[in-house]
């Protein structure tokens, strides 16, 4: 059979992750999250390599073993025709991980090499379903570490045309939770909590800046002077207000994000409307493209839930662009924390 088989491994920050896929349809996607980081409020950089020096292995092995299974025939490391892992950008010893694994592998089994753009993998994770956005297409990409919005020509042609000029608006959802009390990483529980809270309870200040740029440092002070303020006069009020907090400060994120994205429409004309990364798992967020798709008559596209927080499978899919176009990387590469693309 002449399929294209490719293994791909994603160990940018805190989740080992690989994923085999075939002719462009992903067979598996496993990911071990690394629980060691709670109790620090953070990802600490130094527990994250030595995590993943322990979880790559067996990994990889259920990869194969879950595609062998998905593919209804075994699946052996000689079937592979190409290797991919995240060579950048992410924490550094993090990256050096996967990238010593597959260039081991690659090594090993005599297949070439494919290094792929973290940023641009998380774009091209709206790829992976069967109903998907057709080029060119707009994709608001928002995770732990960017903020930004991507004109996507073709698979690999991907033009950054606004980005935030500090915090991500990852770390606005984490940062924020912070500040209420909640354990890293606090996006999720936001989430969990603006269910139950009122969205209008509380006004936060939402910034004014050209273009198709974004800040989140001003709704950050935003945050901490009204609960420094009120916690003042009240030392229960976070407590007592915890989910109209969330519901507040998840309004207000998101507001900040659909205005941009909507300018971005106008400006590009472009109505098929993508969102990726970590913080397109947001419900408040999934559900406000889905609104702006109805009222601006967008057709829009999110990735399935396990391809929206980091992956292997993002990775995979944008691998399997660069083995059609014969975009191999040498054995020499090295993984870098900061990339353009
Ligand atoms: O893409 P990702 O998994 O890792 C990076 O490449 O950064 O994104 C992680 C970010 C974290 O800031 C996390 O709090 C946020 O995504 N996140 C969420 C949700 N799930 C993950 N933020 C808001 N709501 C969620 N449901
Ligand atoms: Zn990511």
């Amino acid at each position: 059979e002449d399929k294209t088989v490719i293994l791909a491994i994603e160990s940018s920050c805190d989740e080992t992750s690989a994923s085999v896929c075939v002719d462009g349809k992903i067979l598996s996607n496993i990911i071990a999250s690394q629980a060691v980081h709670e109790q620090y409020g953070g990802v600490v950089p130094e527990l994250a390599s030595r995590a993943h020096i322990q979880n790559i292995v067996p990994v990889v092995d259920a990869a194969l073993k879950t595609a062998s299974a998905t593919h209804h025939s075994s699946l052996t490391t000689h079937e592979i025709d190409a290797i991919a892992f995240t060579q950048a950008p992410g924490l550094i010893g993090s990256l050096l991980v996967g990238a010593q694994f597959a260039k081991s592998l690659s090594l090993a089994l005599n297949k070439p090499l494919i290094a792929v753009h973290h940023m641009q993998a998380h774009v091209l994770a709206n790829l992976i379903a069967e109903l998907r956005p057709s080029f060119p297409f707009l994709c608001l990409t928002v995770s732990g570490g960017h903020t930004q919005i991507v004109l996507a020509h073709s698979p690999l042609q991907l033009e950054i045309i606004g980005e935030t000029i500090d915090d991500a608006a990852g770390e606005a959802f984490d940062k924020s939770a912070k500040m209420l009390g909640l354990p890293y990483p606090g996006g999720p529980l936001i989430d969990k909590y603006a269910k139950q809270g009122n969205a209008k309870a509380f006004k936060f200040a939402e910034p004014q800046i050209p273009g198709l740029n974004f800040s989140f440092s001003g709704l950050k002070t935003s945050v901490l002077y009204s609960l420094q303020k009120e916690v003042k006069n009240n030392p229960a009020f976070i407590e007592e207000n915890l989910y109209d907090l969330c519901a507040s400060i998840q309004y207000t994120i998101i507001h900040i994000l659909m205005k941009k994205l909507k300018k971005a429409t106008e400006q590009t004309g472009i109505k098929q409307v993508c969102i990726a990364g970590g913080v397109s798992a947001n419900s408040g967020l999934r559900n406000a493209l889905k609104e702006y798709g109805v009222k601006y008559n967008w057709q829009t596209f999110i990735p399935a839930f396990e391809y929206c927080t980091d992956n292997a499978a993002m990775i995979a899919i944008t691998a399997y662009y660069k083995y059609l176009a014969g975009d191999f990387a040498e054995l020499s590469i090295s993984p870098t924390a900061r990339a353009e693309w």
